[in-house]
């Protein structure tokens, strides 16, 4: 396919489950519940396991939580069977009345701003997930973590594999690792099913570092070169690797990196979206020797490959963001190399 022509086929596409998916599903128990629905990830993964379970037969709850500062990903959520709560996770009171499910998806979590608001970064990635922890302990859960709690390596090295050292830097990376040992810690202690998702970056049209990219280029503004190259994984492929980690889940947690398979050069990567775009980017600095970068052979191994390749990616950005498709205004900061957004 050339093209994503509008919202609703990509909201299709992003939420087109596999048929591993719709097996996964079809053979777990009970409803299944997301915490941090509102945010970019969880609507198009809710309306994944909505789809899933349908389609493998199984009737179910499906469970969005959050905030929802954005009403409109609330209505959304609702439109396509996915029940709502407004919750403010840190209320504990709150928490403690969320109905009680076997099967969790974690995704709240605090970054930019993170600098400004330590305490609250502390609060929201580290001391979190032990509040849901007491209440979830007879629950299966699947959490996001993130890349960034290896920090930079190696370029050559084609990136950190789970067995690797983990070297966060900065208030958020580190944060986000004391989420990881918050969900190790419970997980061990009171024999929950965990699983945590190391990812490295999720793209769709609306966000992501391809469209980061794509609009720097399109505005004129400089690329900085610094961070030297990235992994991104078309979101579609991230729901399905996340639900697919259900079957998984275990104490002590299964830990597993998501990402894409190829390592992309920031340089390389914005010649062919300039050319896409029919404009010249500007580049400032230099490629450096280290960057945030993530193997992720074992979720292929264990998942499948991607459906989607970066290349058919690239095009369906540049194509998107050309049109002047919607932009969700969140910027990764993919360029940030000190840990601090
Ligand atoms: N997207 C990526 O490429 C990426 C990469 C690496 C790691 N991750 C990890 O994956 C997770 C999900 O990613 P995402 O991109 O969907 O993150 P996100 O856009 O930040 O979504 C998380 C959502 O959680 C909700 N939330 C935050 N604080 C809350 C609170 N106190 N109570 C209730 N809800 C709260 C927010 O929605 P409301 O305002 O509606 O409450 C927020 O939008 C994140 O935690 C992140 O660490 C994501």
């Amino acid at each position: 396919m050339k093209a994503i022509p509008t919202r609703e086929q990509l909201e299709q596409l992003l939420s087109e489950p596999t048929e591993a998916v719709v097996e996964t599903l079809g053979s777990l128990r009970g409803d299944i519940l997301l915490l941090g629905a509102g945010g970019k990830i969880g609507p198009s993964l809710a309306r994944m396991a909505r789809r899933a379970s349908d389609r493998a037969g199984v009737t179910r709850r499906i469970i969005g939580v959050s905030r929802f500062s954005n009403p409109d990903e609330e209505a959304g959520l609702q439109v396509h069977g996915v029940e709502t709560i407004r919750c403010d996770l840190l209320d504990e009171v709150a928490v403690a009345q969320l109905p009680d499910v076997p099967n969790v998806v974690y995704l709240a979590g605090f970054k930019f701003g993170s600098t400004q608001d330590t305490a609250r970064t502390w609060a929201m990635n580290a001391y979190l997930p032990g509040v849901v922890c007491r209440k979830y302990r007879d629950s299966r859960i699947v959490a996001y973590s993130t890349g960034a709690v290896y920090g930079l390596t190696p370029r050559a090295g084609g990136g950190s594999c789970e067995s690797e050292p983990t070297q966060p830097l900065g208030e958020y990376a580190m944060s986000c690792l004391g989420r990881e040992r918050m969900f190790e810690y419970f997980s061990r202690a009171w024999n929950i099913p965990v699983a945590l998702i190391r990812l490295f970056y999720a793209c769709e049209l609306r966000y992501g570092v391809l469209v980061d990219l794509a609009q720097k280029i399109l505005a004129g503004n400089p690329i900085d070169l610094g961070m030297g190259c990235f992994n991104v994984i078309w979101q579609g492929d991230n729901n399905a690797m996340t639900l697919l980690a259900f079957a998984h889940a275990a104490s002590p947690p299964f830990v597993i990196n998501v990402t894409g398979p190829e390592v992309l050069g920031i340089r390389e990567v914005s010649e062919t979206l300039g050319r896409l775009l029919g404009k010249k980017p500007n580049f400032r600095g230099t490629e450096l020797r280290t960057a945030c970068l993530g193997n992720a052979a074992k979720a292929h191994q264990l998942f499948g490959p991607p459906r989607v390749g970066a290349e058919q990616l690239i095009e369906w950005v540049a194509d998107w963001v050309k049109r002047g498709g919607e932009n969700l205004g969140k910027p990764t900061h993919f360029e940030v190399r000190d840990g601090r957004y």
